[in-house]
C-alpha cells in the first residue's frame, strides 16, 4: 500500500458518517429532505405514491383498508396485471432496450440480451403454453430453476395469467422442493436439466425428479434445456413431462391478453423459514408488492430507466424477486442477470462485469463484500468501474470495516451506500437511507422509511432508549407487506402480530408487526439491526431455521437428539453450529458426522451444511428441561460463560466446550 493510500484508509477508519456525494444528489430520484414530514403526515394517502408507479385497469377505490386486522389490504378495488406493468407498457417507448441482460457462468458463452419486446414476446408464448397446459388462475406454479433467463420468462407468464408463482431456490434439495410442491398443493413445475457451478455442469434434473417422487399429487413438469449437447445429462423424460422447447415453440407469436388481477389477489408465494420444522408460504399479493417494489427501486436504488443494474442476488429468494425481477422492470430499466459465482473463473468477475455492461448500480450482500475484501483490492483495482453510481447491500448486518472497503474500494467514495434491511415478509424496503437525502453511518441501517412507522421496543412494547438493544417492531401497515401464510392465517397471526399487538382490538392502530429481530435506534433515528431474535440463523445471508436442519439431523441413522444454533462466523455471518446426541451413548465418529452432512444436504441444501458437528451424550438444560441455546451459541463463539450452576447437568458444558474447535 503507498503512504497516501495508508493516510486514506486511517481517515476513513475514523469517520462515522459519510454525506451523500454532491454527483449523486443533483441526479437523485428523490431528494427533497421534506418527503418525511409529508408522509407522516399524509399517511396512508402518501402510498398512492407508490400506486402511481404502475398502471392501472381499474383504478382503486380505497387506499388502505385496515377493517380486519391484521388482513390489512390496499388500494382495494383496483386493477392490475403485473406482466402488463413489467412489459406492456414500456413497449411504444422502450421497444427496443435492453429489459434483461444475462450472463452465463462459461466465459466463452455468448451473452443472451433480452429488449422488452423480446421478453414481451416470450413471455407471451410461455403464457400460452402454460394455458394449454391448463394452469388457471389460482393455481400455484412452482419454479425450481437457477440464474437463467427462462425464470423470470416463466415468473411474468404466470403473473400474466393470473397465476401465482412459487419459486424454489435451485440450490435447495429435493426434499425441500417436495415439502414446498405438497404444501402448496401445485400441480406444475418448470425446472431445467442443468446449470454451471464453478466451471461444471450440474444435474439439476436428477435433483427435481427426486423431488417429484415424493409429491403427493399428479404433476406435470416443464424442462428447459439450459445445458449445451456436450455438457447434457441423459435423461428420458417422463410421460407426465415435456421439454420448454416443444411447449413453448408451439405457440410462436402467440399473444396473450394480460389478464386484470384485483390489487389483492396473490401474485406469488414464497416460502421462507420460521421457527418450527415447516417453512412459511409468504403470500404477497399484485397492487400492493409491486407498487412497493416499484417504488423502492426508484427512491432506494434510484433506478433509472436508461440504467444497467445489476443485483449479483438469487431470483430464488425474494431480493431477487423483487430487486432483479419485478420492481427494475416495472421501472423499465435494464437488468442483469448473472449465473455463475463471482470467483469464476477469477475473484474478478463480477468487476468485470460491471466494466463490461457499465452496471450504474450493485446490489450485494454483506458476506460477498467480506469476501471481496479478503481476497484484496487488486480485483477490483484492475476494473473501470466509473459507471456504478450507487451501491447497496442487504441480507444481514454489514460491519463498518465491510461497509467502508466497499464505498471505497467499489465506489471510489463516489457512490453512496444503502444497507438496506428488510424481510421475504415485508416485499422490499423498509430501513435504510434514502441515498439522496440521508448521511450516511457504517454499520447502521438508517432511519425508516418515510411512511414506515419502526420502534424499537423492550419485551413490555415500551420504547427504549436511543442505545439500548430492544425488538424492532412497525407500528403501521404498508403497501409491500404480507398478506398472510399461505392457507394457514392463524400461524400468520401467532407469527408476527401476537407479541405486540391488542389482538382483541378492530382498531388496526392497536397492531403492531415483529419482525422478529433484535435493533437498537440512535438519537438521529437510525435503526442498527442486531439480527434474528427467534430460532431463524443467517448463513451468508440466507436464513434458515435451526429446527429444519435438526429435523434433518434427527433423520440421521444414529442420531437421537440434536440442537443447532448459528456461531459468529467471519465470511459467513453466523454458520450452524450442531449438537448431536448418539444413539446407546455411541461415540459419534468420521462416518457418522459425514452421514449428518450429508443428511443436512439432503434435507434442505448444501446452505445449511453444518460448520462443526459437536457429539455429546447430553445436551445441556435448564431445570424444566429446556435446552440452553444461548449456552450452544456462547460455547459455538468460544464466549465466556455465565453461571451454569443453576443446569440440571452442568457438567456436561466441558466436556461440550473442548470439542469444539476454534
Ligand atoms: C432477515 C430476513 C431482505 C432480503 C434478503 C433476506 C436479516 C436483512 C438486513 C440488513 C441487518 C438484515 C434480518 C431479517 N437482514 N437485511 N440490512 N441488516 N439484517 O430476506 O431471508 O427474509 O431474511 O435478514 O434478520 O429479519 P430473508
Amino acid at each position: 500500500m503507498s503512504d497516501a493510500d495508508t493516510e486514506l484508509e486511517a481517515r476513513l477508519e475514523e469517520q462515522d458518517s459519510f454525506e451523500p456525494p454532491e454527483s449523486f444528489v443533483e441526479q437523485a430520484n428523490v431528494s427533497n429532505p421534506d418527503i418525511y414530514e409529508e408522509f407522516e403526515e399524509n399517511w396512508p394517502e402518501c402510498w398512492e405514491a407508490a400506486a402511481d408507479m404502475l398502471d392501472w385497469e381499474t383504478e382503486y377505490d380505497q387506499t388502505f383498508d385496515g377493517s380486519n386486522p391484521p388482513f390489512f389490504e390496499w388500494f382495494t378495488g383496483g386493477e392490475l396485471n403485473a406482466s402488463a406493468n413489467c412489459l406492456d407498457r414500456h413497449l411504444d417507448e422502450r421497444g427496443d432496450e435492453v429489459a434483461i441482460e444475462w450472463v452465463g457462468e462459461p466465459t466463452d458463452e455468448a451473452n443472451r440480451t433480452y429488449t422488452y419486446e423480446d421478453l414481451h414476446r416470450e413471455v407471451n408464448e410461455a403464457a400460452a403454453a402454460l394455458r394449454e397446459m391448463g394452469v388457471g388462475e389460482d393455481d400455484v406454479v412452482t419454479m425450481y430453476m437457477p440464474m437463467i433467463p427462462e425464470l423470470p420468462i416463466a415468473m411474468l407468464a404466470c403473473a400474466r395469467i393470473g397465476a401465482p408463482h412459487s419459486v424454489v431456490f435451485a440450490g435447495f434439495s429435493a426434499d425441500a422442493l417436495a415439502t414446498r410442491m405438497n404444501a402448496a398443493d401445485s400441480e406444475y413445475l418448470i425446472t431445467c436439466d442443468g446449470y454451471y457451478r464453478r466451471g461444471d455442469p450440474l444435474d439439476h434434473l436428477e435433483k427435481a425428479n427426486e423431488g417429484l417422487d415424493n409429491v403427493e399429487h399428479d404433476t406435470e413438469t416443464v424442462v428447459v434445456e439450459r445445458l449445451p449437447e456436450d455438457d447434457a445429462f441423459d435423461h428420458d423424460l417422463r410421460d407426465d413431462q415435456r421439454l420448454w422447447v416443444d411447449a413453448v415453440h408451439a405457440h410462436k407469436g402467440a399473444e396473450v391478453e394480460p389478464v386484470a388481477r384485483d390489487a389483492e389477489d396473490m401474485l406469488f408465494l414464497m416460502y421462507t423459514s420460521g421457527t418450527t420444522g415447516e417453512p412459511k408460504g409468504v403470500k404477497h399479493t399484485t397492487g400492493g408488492y409491486l407498487s412497493w417494489a416499484a417504488w423502492t427501486s426508484h427512491a432506494v436504488l434510484d433506478i433509472k430507466p436508461e440504467d444497467t443494474y445489476f443485483c449479483s442476488a438469487d431470483i430464488g429468494w425474494i431480493t431477487g424477486h423483487s430487486y432483479i425481477v419485478y420492481g427494475p422492470l416495472a421501472l423499465g430499466t435494464t437488468t442483469m442477470m448473472y449465473e455463475g459465482t463471482p470467483d469464476h473463473p477469477e475473484r474478478d468477475r463480477l468487476w468485470e462485469i460491471v466494466e463490461e455492461y457499465e452496471a450504474t448500480q450493485l446490489y450485494t450482500a454483506p458476506t460477498a463484500i467480506r469476501a471481496f475484501m479478503k481476497w484484496g483490492s487488486e480485483f477490483p483495482d484492475q476494473h473501470d468501474l466509473s459507471s456504478l453510481r450507487l451501491l447497496g447491500t442487504v441480507g444481514e448486518p454489514i460491519n463498518p470495516r465491510a461497509w467502508k472497503w466497499y464505498y471505497k474500494h467499489i465506489g471510489n467514495e463516489e457512490c453512496p451506500v444503502v444497507d438496506t434491511w428488510w424481510q421475504t415478509e415485508t416485499g422490499g424496503m423498509m430501513v435504510t437511507t434514502l441515498p439522496g437525502v440521508k448521511e450516511m453511518k457504517p454499520g447502521s441501517a438508517g432511519p425508516a422509511l418515510p411512511g414506515i412507522d419502526a420502534e424499537i421496543v423492550d419485551t413490555t412494547g415500551e420504547q427504549v432508549e436511543p442505545g439500548r438493544a430492544g425488538y424492532l417492531t412497525i407500528q403501521k401497515p404498508w403497501p409491500g407487506m404480507l398478506r398472510t401464510l399461505y392457507q394457514n392465517d392463524e400461524r400468520f397471526v401467532d407469527e408476527y402480530w401476537r407479541e405486540y399487538s391488542d389482538t382483541d382490538s378492530d382498531d388496526w392502530r392497536d397492531w403492531t408487526y415483529f419482525p422478529e429481530d433484535g435493533a437498537k435506534i440512535d438519537e438521529d433515528g437510525y435503526i442498527t439491526v442486531l439480527g434474528r431474535v427467534d430460532d431463524v440463523i443467517n448463513v451468508s445471508g440466507h436464513r434458515l431455521g435451526t429446527m429444519e436442519i435438526e429435523s434433518a439431523i434427527v433423520g440421521v441413522e444414529g442420531v437421537a437428539e440434536a440442537a443447532v444454533v448459528g456461531g459468529d462466523h467471519e465470511m459467513k455471518g453466523e454458520a450452524v453450529y450442531a449438537y448431536v446426541i448418539t444413539e446407546d451413548g455411541y461415540d459419534g465418529d468420521e462416518e457418522l458426522r459425514d452421514a449428518i452432512i450429508q443428511g443436512v444436504e439432503d434435507g434442505i441444501g448444501p446452505i445449511a451444511r453444518p460448520e462443526q458437528v459437536i457429539f455429546t451424550p447430553e445436551l445441556p438444560k435448564t431445570r424444566s428441561g429446556k435446552i440452553m441455546r444461548r449456552l450452544l451459541e456462547d460455547i459455538a463463539n468460544g464466549a465466556e460463560l455465565g453461571d451454569t450452576s443453576t443446569l440440571r447437568n452442568p457438567d456436561v458444558v466441558a466436556s461440550i466446550q473442548e470439542q469444539v474447535q476454534k
